[in-house]
């Protein structure tokens, strides 16, 4: 489906379907006023009389001289203002309808305010997640390759938030949206591949794609350079692998050229069965999306590249898989890192924080003016937020503030949880500078204070623990089944929000407390 710009007057395109929503009036009764003019009649003349309370809807046929061929009338309720999830939820489930019909093209009228955001964020918001609505994955579905009926779909021009806004600028901000839903569709597309033809070396090979499309810098990193740059965590893990490691680095240099980059560090386990600390047979297929972190970063340097943003950004993805063999690593080890420190590993299924030190580690090499790293770390976070949001752990109140705020503004939410030098007795080891668990409590913020050890404590650092969002088993929030590119847009907002010199509460993330 392509997503078309909202045009008014002389440039309106007559669609299949105009989608309307009827909210509901303090009385109960629908509120025609929350309509667009031009089909006020149509409703008050064939609507059943109830249109208007939730759940409710009809299809009307218009007249050739009529907005559409057929008016979709949703009820909506009584509230005018609702939360994100809740739209994403509505394109998805109304895309679904009409598609279903046999409609060629749409229209939504979209009336609804969408909370925490300001318009031009609600704008943005809508463009991608209508443009995702009908997103799916059948690369391995034989029988569904054939097109889907809805070819495209846009927004009515003058209305919602599109209220009082320029042609142009709707245009402009449609082919941004555009440019951001390609680069969630390859973030997606890397995490719900399967881990048999999502391996190391074929991740690292379609990011090389991807990079020469675009003449970005990229260097991947084989075995041997890992080994070259004594990467004893990422070896480590990758010994019970008959599959390569690989390192990619994945460059945007739109900034001007001495300036520092913000370092997107990004965990690529593309299977993690728990190594010799083998996982239970039970849902360990998900693991296949142990790699979202990895596809996040790289997916967010390829957007901000083709979004032309003046900043420069440097991608490090480490990613290998983590099997139980013969020459795995094992309770018991120690490894060396590149930096010289040592852990006692002392579950194989902590695997993350073992190759994302490495990684940290070797982003110093760019002097970055700040470092976010994005993972799949650990299960805690599940139990702590469910799956309505992801954990950031930051030293930085200011940094946090801005990424929470960034998080809100493109329903990405975070909640912060501490980093306190207190929790660094947990990791503790009798035999090596720290061990690689803290035992049952505070899991999330073990593994973050155990990358915490890899990072110069003046350099802006913030570690997002995405295991709650990357990916969703079901149908969840709006967000099909999959992988959901969690933390792109929200990395996109947080860079915009500094170019735009915004204050948020906040004070610019290079100046530190
Ligand atoms: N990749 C997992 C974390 C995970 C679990 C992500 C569930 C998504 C859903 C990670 O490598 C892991 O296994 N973590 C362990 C850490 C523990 C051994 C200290 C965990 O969370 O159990
Ligand atoms: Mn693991
Ligand atoms: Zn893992």
């Amino acid at each position: 489906m392509k997503l078309q710009t909202p045009r008014a007057g002389r440039n309106r395109v007559r669609p299949d379907a105009l989608v309307v929503f009827c909210l509901a009036g303090e009385d109960g009764r629908p509120d025609l006023a929350t309509l667009p003019k031009n089909v006020h009649d149509a409703v008050a003349r064939n609507a059943p009389a109830k249109i208007g309370a939730e759940g409710t809807s009809c299809t009307i046929p218009l007249g050739g001289d009529g907005a559409a061929k057929r008016l979709y009338v949703i009820g909506a309720g009584k509230e005018a203002e609702i939360s994100p999830r809740k739209a994403r939820g509505i394109l998805r489930s109304t895309l679904k309808g009409v598609a279903k019909n046999g409609e060629t093209s749409a229209e939504i009228d979209f009336p609804f305010k969408l909370q925490r955001m300001d318009a031009a964020e609600s704008r943005d918001f809508l463009l991608r997640n209508l443009a995702l609505a009908d997103y799916s994955f059948k690369t391995y579905k034989s029988d569904e390759k054939e097109k889907p009926s809805l070819a495209s779909a846009w927004f009515s021009a003058d209305r919602g938030p599109w209220k009082g806004i320029d042609g142009r600028v709707a245009a402009k901000e449609t082919a941004a949206a555009t440019t951001v839903v390609a680069a969630a569709e390859l973030v997606r597309e890397l995490g719900n591949t399967p881990a048999c033809d999502m391996t190391p070396r074929l991740f690292a090979e379609r990011i090389e794609l991807e990079a020469a499309k675009r003449k970005l810098p990229i260097t991947v990193l084989d075995r041997e350079a890992i080994a070259a740059e004594r990467m004893g965590g990422l070896l480590a893990v990758s010994r019970g692998s008959a599959e390569e490691p690989r390192l990619v680095v994945l460059e945007h240099r739109g900034g001007k050229k001495d300036d520092p980059p913000v370092a997107l560090v990004g965990k690529g386990v593309t299977f993690d069965a728990g190594g010799i600390s083998i996982k239970p047979a039970e849902k360990m297929g998900e693991m296949k999306w142990d790699m979202m972190g990895a596809a996040t970063v790289v997916g967010a340097v390829l957007a901000a590249a083709d979004l032309k943003l003046p900043v420069n950004l440097v991608a490090l993805a480490p990613l290998t898989e983590n099997l139980p063999s013969g020459s795995a690593y094992k309770p018991g080890d120690i490894v060396r890192f590149r930096n010289g420190k040592t852990a006692e590993i002392d579950n194989t299924d902590a695997e993350g924080r073992v190759i994302l030190a490495d990684a940290l580690d070797y982003a110093k090499k760019w002097k970055p003016r700040a470092i976010f790293d994005f993972a799949t770390l650990t299960g805690a976070a599940l139990v702590a937020l469910g799956v309505e949001a992801a954990v950031v752990f930051t030293s930085d109140d200011g940094l946090s503030r801005e990424l929470v705020s960034a998080g809100e503004r493109t329903d990405e939410r975070l909640w912060r949880l501490p980093l306190w030098d207190d929790y660094k007795e947990n990791i503790k080891s009798d035999w090596a500078d720290f061990k690689n668990t803290g035992g049952r409590w505070g899991g999330s913020i073990n593994g973050a204070m155990f990358l915490k050890e890899f990072v110069d404590p003046k350099t802006p650092w913030a570690h997002l623990d995405i295991a709650p969002t990357a990916n969703y088993e079901q149908e969840f929030a709006g967000y099909g089944p999959g992988a959901t590119a969690f933390g792109l847009s929200l990395t996109l907002r947080w860079l915009k929000d500094r170019l735009e010199g915004r204050k948020r509460g906040r004070r610019p993330a290079r100046r530190r407390a």
